[in-house]
């Protein structure tokens, strides 16, 4: 790793510390930040909704009033990115035995760039979840190994399936699970559109193994974690890195679990709730402008906020919308075998169309038309799937006016993180392309 890789990893995790996000990553040093948090009762969240859907809305400011808005304008000068507001003190709940440190994400970053992950060593995580695409790839339905090119750009290698869903931005998925209150334990964290697979640790070894992501058909599956280890354990710089990163001896350092140690630690350092909406919950009335409050009422008022709730604007809890399928999956998409799909948090949804597990909407306008029409096809829409069952009831009972809706869209700009951290290595410590074949 080159001396500058090392400097601008640490400086970006000093900014993290600035801002409160890194280090002191103790279970209770987190509950103790999320009690001064800018999520504080009265809006209830973390409790079970009551059995009809219905409570309080609970993205409310604490003030102003709902119907008088602040009189002092949006401020010209926006804070500098990196300028900590209160709301930044929330930091995500690490596992006992994966304490997040600097040397891990110094450590993750490297792996999460690095195609040496990859079964012909040509595609990274951050092949799909790239910052120039606030950490999701830009495009509908990923594509995986043997394809070239980033985003809009990136085009199939000959013969190779689309990954048949959308990818989610990594971002805040420290975050994954926690509905207010208390944070959850992170080894729970749902991950996927349809919560399969639980914790960072856990899921980011399955890309590793996946033959329309990342192996390829270079080894079979039950093998790939222990080739890739095998790979990285013959790289002196990795054996150092991961030494010193685990405190171990260099000869047992690289392991499965401290590889998907690292990599979790460096998503939860990509976790730090820095957007104009934080600022304007932790008390600067300026930080939204008079329309994204609007949209904030209008957004609660409608019930996008019996889903979307709490401090990440989700509930993590599995729905039926019958989304139109994406055509060019293989097969229909049930998501959890009942058709249903977790709620997705919205922090950052203005940078990270296109939008639903199979990316059939291009634009957040094009979402806001599925709603209006209450998850019937708007006229030009794709269909519903076939057989689909009944709708959430949440969903049917949406109660949202046509005129209201670009002043929700500018409400849910207000969510995109400012002190996003966008480093991209110089390099990676097998030599190959970073990035992968972008
Ligand atoms: C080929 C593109 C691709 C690559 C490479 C890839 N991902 Fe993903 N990622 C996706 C897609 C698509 C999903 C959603 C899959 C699903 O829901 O079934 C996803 C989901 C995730 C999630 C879950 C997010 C959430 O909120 O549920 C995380 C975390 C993640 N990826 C991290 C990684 C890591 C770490 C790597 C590298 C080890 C990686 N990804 C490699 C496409 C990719
Ligand atoms: C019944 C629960 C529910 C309600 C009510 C609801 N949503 Fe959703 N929302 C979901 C689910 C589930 C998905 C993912 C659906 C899929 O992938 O097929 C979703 C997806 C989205 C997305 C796309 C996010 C992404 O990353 O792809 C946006 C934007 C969104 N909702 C905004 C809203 C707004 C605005 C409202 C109110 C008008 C609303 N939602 C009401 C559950 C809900």
């Amino acid at each position: 790793m080159s001396q500058t890789t090392i400097a601008r990893a640490m400086l970006s995790l000093m900014l993290a510390v600035a801002a409160g996000c890194a280090g002191g990553d103790g279970p209770g040093e987190a509950e103790g930040g999320l009690q001064a948090g800018p999520r504080a009762a009265p809006t209830g969240d973390g409790r079970q909704p009551p059995p009809d859907g219905r409570q309080p809305p609970p993205d409310q400011p604490p003030a102003p009033p709902a119907d008088d808005p602040p009189a002092n304008p949006p401020p010209t000068n926006q804070p500098p990115a990196n300028q900590p507001p209160q709301a930044q003190g929330v930091q995500p709940r690490s596992p006992a035995d994966n304490p997040t440190t600097a040397a891990k994400v110094a450590l993750g970053r490297l792996l999460f760039w690095d195609p040496i992950l990859s079964g012909p060593r040509d595609i990274a995580c951050a092949s799909c979840h790239h910052p120039d695409f606030a950490y999701g790839d830009g495009i509908a339905l990923s594509i995986g190994t043997g394809g070239q090119g980033l985003g809009p750009d990136r085009v199939r290698g000959r013969g190779a399936p689309f990954v048949p869903r959308n990818a989610p931005t990594v971002l805040n998925t420290g975050f994954n699970g926690w509905t207010g209150g208390a944070m959850p334990d992170p080894e729970d964290a749902p991950m996927f559109w349809d919560n399969r697979a639980h914790s960072l640790e856990a899921q980011a070894l399955g890309p590793i193994q996946s033959d329309v992501e990342m192996r390829g058909d270079t080894y079979p599956e039950n093998e790939a974690l222990d080739r890739v280890v095998a790979r990285l354990a013959a790289i002196p710089e990795y054996e150092a890195l991961f030494a010193a990163a685990f405190g171990v001896n260099p000869a047992d350092a690289v392991t499965v679990e401290h590889l998907s140690n690292a990599i979790a630690a460096f998503e939860r350092h990509l976790s730090r709730l820095t957007s104009p909406f934080d600022r304007f919950q932790a008390g600067d009335a300026g930080a939204l402008t008079a329309q994204q409050q609007r949209g904030l009422r209008a957004f609660n008022a409608a019930g996008c906020a019996d889903c979307h709730r709490g401090p990440m604007f989700s509930d993590y809890r599995l729905h039926r919308l019958n989304t139109p399928d994406n055509p060019a999956t293989p097969e229909l998409d049930q998501g959890d075998g009942q058709g249903r799909f977790r709620t997705p948090s919205l922090r950052n949804v203005a940078l990270t169309g296109p939008y639903m597990h199979g990316g059939v909407f291009r634009t957040l306008p094009d979402v806001m038309r599925f709603y209006a029409a209450r998850g019937r096809p708007a006229p030009g829409a794709p269909p519903p799937p076939p057989g689909a069952g009944p709708a959430d009831p949440n969903l049917l009972d949406l109660r949202l006016n046509p005129a209201d809706l670009p002043d929700i869209i500018a409400f849910l700009e207000s969510l995109s993180d400012q002190a996003l951290d966008l480093d991209i290595p110089d390099e990676v410590p097998s030599g190959l392309p970073v990035g992968g074949r972008l």
